[in-house]
């Protein structure tokens, strides 16, 4: 059942596909959510462990089949309507919202994936470029409308990895698995245990009892995102070859524990050192968070937020003043852990704290941020996430 709002926002998509398209009939809604990393920052492309979860808030795709090898979709979002021929698809100039739709469309084509034209409404809910993965709702969230409207019996996990494909190509960001992958195959009620080098997956039940969880949006535009993301990986690139000259079963960081990173570290250049330690150091967290979830131990996996964020401030140096103030006022307030969420650099922060003082938590820290940035931060309590799933038909 979706609540009122759902229902809401449901309703509203329909009528917009029936007035940009003459009737519902045959159209099929489905809706991705975004993600938010609990823990296991920047550790995907170290082939390492990582522990998102998805949230309630959004990508829909209303979605019809037509006979024809052309693609209409309208943008609610932009108010924008952008077309296409299957046979001949290209890129629009610059940060487009239908290169996400045609770039799935493109690698699902050369994955031999057979589909006609469809036409259909795209709308969305997560915050854009604010780490909450808005770009891999989408991605996944058109290739199950494309499954669901010509049952093309895709796997989950290829999906993902479809998406992530879409990513890297065609919108041309070189992000690892983690957001496609919790967005296709993350559970409600659940987070995703997922290891990036053999894509095994566990959900995990998301049960907080007697915590909440809160993101808080900086609203700070995360422009040396892109740059210093390649940057890191490629400093991660250097630190597994200083490894492998000394142990050469070392195929990528997530080979180093934190006894061969003590014994080997040596003779590494300090920037690069710090870049593994947290590497090494969020791997073992993710894998405590994990055990303490499940053994209902909250404050634990609060202490891990605190940890991983201090880690990937001063060694993966990815946070940002926004994001470091409201870590900090979380912390001052009574929570049990804060941390930065995403790649880093502006984006949210996300929040475990006592369901007694979330409110006045909440509160705290948007005061706080508002008298010293001059502006207000974006809350969302995750009281509730979801799946990806059909919504309307
Ligand atoms: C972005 C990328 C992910 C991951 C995180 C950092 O969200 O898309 O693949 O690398 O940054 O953990």
């Amino acid at each position: 059942m979706l609540d009122k709002t759902q229902g809401e926002i449901v309703n509203q998509i329909v009528e917009v596909f029936k007035r940009e398209f003459g009737s519902r009939e045959g159209m099929i809604m489905v809706r991705t959510p975004g993600r938010v990393n609990l823990i296991g920052e920047h550790t995907d492309y170290n082939e390492g462990y990582v522990f998102p979860t998805t949230i309630n808030r959004a990508v829909y795709i209303a979605i019809r089949p037509r006979s024809d090898r052309t693609c209409v979709f309208y943008s609610l979002n932009f108010q924008d309507t952008a077309s296409w021929d299957l046979a001949d698809i290209r890129r629009s100039d610059g940060p487009h919202w239908s290169n996400y739709l045609k770039g799935v469309m493109k690698v699902l084509g050369e994955a031999g994936v057979r589909f006609a034209g469809s036409e259909g409404v795209v709308f969305g809910d997560v915050p854009i470029a604010s780490g909450l993965s808005s770009s891999a709702a989408i991605e996944v969230a058109v290739s199950f409308a494309l499954d669901r409207a010509f049952g093309l019996g895709l796997d989950p996990v290829q999906a993902a990895l479809l998406g992530q494909k879409a990513e890297n190509a065609f919108v041309g960001v070189k992000c690892g698995i983690m957001d496609q992958f919790v967005c296709r195959l993350g559970r409600k009620g659940h987070a995703l245990f997922l290891d990036c080098r053999s894509l095994a997956y566990e959900n995990v039940p998301l049960r907080l009892a007697k915590h909440g969880l809160l993101i808080v949006d900086t609203k700070v535009k995360r422009e040396l995102a892109q740059s210093a993301y390649n940057q890191r990986r490629a400093e991660c690139e250097e630190a597994v070859r200083h490894f492998q000259a000394k142990a050469p079963a070392v195929k990528a960081l997530r080979d180093v524990d934190p006894d061969m990173f003590a014994r080997y570290r040596e003779g590494l250049a300090d920037v690069v050192g710090r870049r593994a330690a947290h590497v090494v150091s969020e791997d073992a967290r993710v894998l405590e968070a994990v055990h303490a979830l499940k053994a209902d131990d909250l404050e634990t996996v609060g202490r891990l937020f605190f940890e991983s964020h201090r880690s990937l401030r001063d060694d993966y140096e990815v946070s940002a003043p926004e994001l470091d103030f409201i870590v900090e006022a979380a912390r001052a307030s009574g929570a049990s852990g804060a941390r930065l969420t995403g790649a880093g650099f502006g984006g949210c922060a996300v929040v475990l704290a006592r369901k007694g003082i979330l409110d006045g938590l909440s509160q705290d820290i948007e005061v706080h941020y508002v008298r010293k940035f001059g502006k207000a931060p974006g809350i969302i309590a995750l009281t509730d996430n979801f799946e990806t799933d059909v919504v309307a038909s």
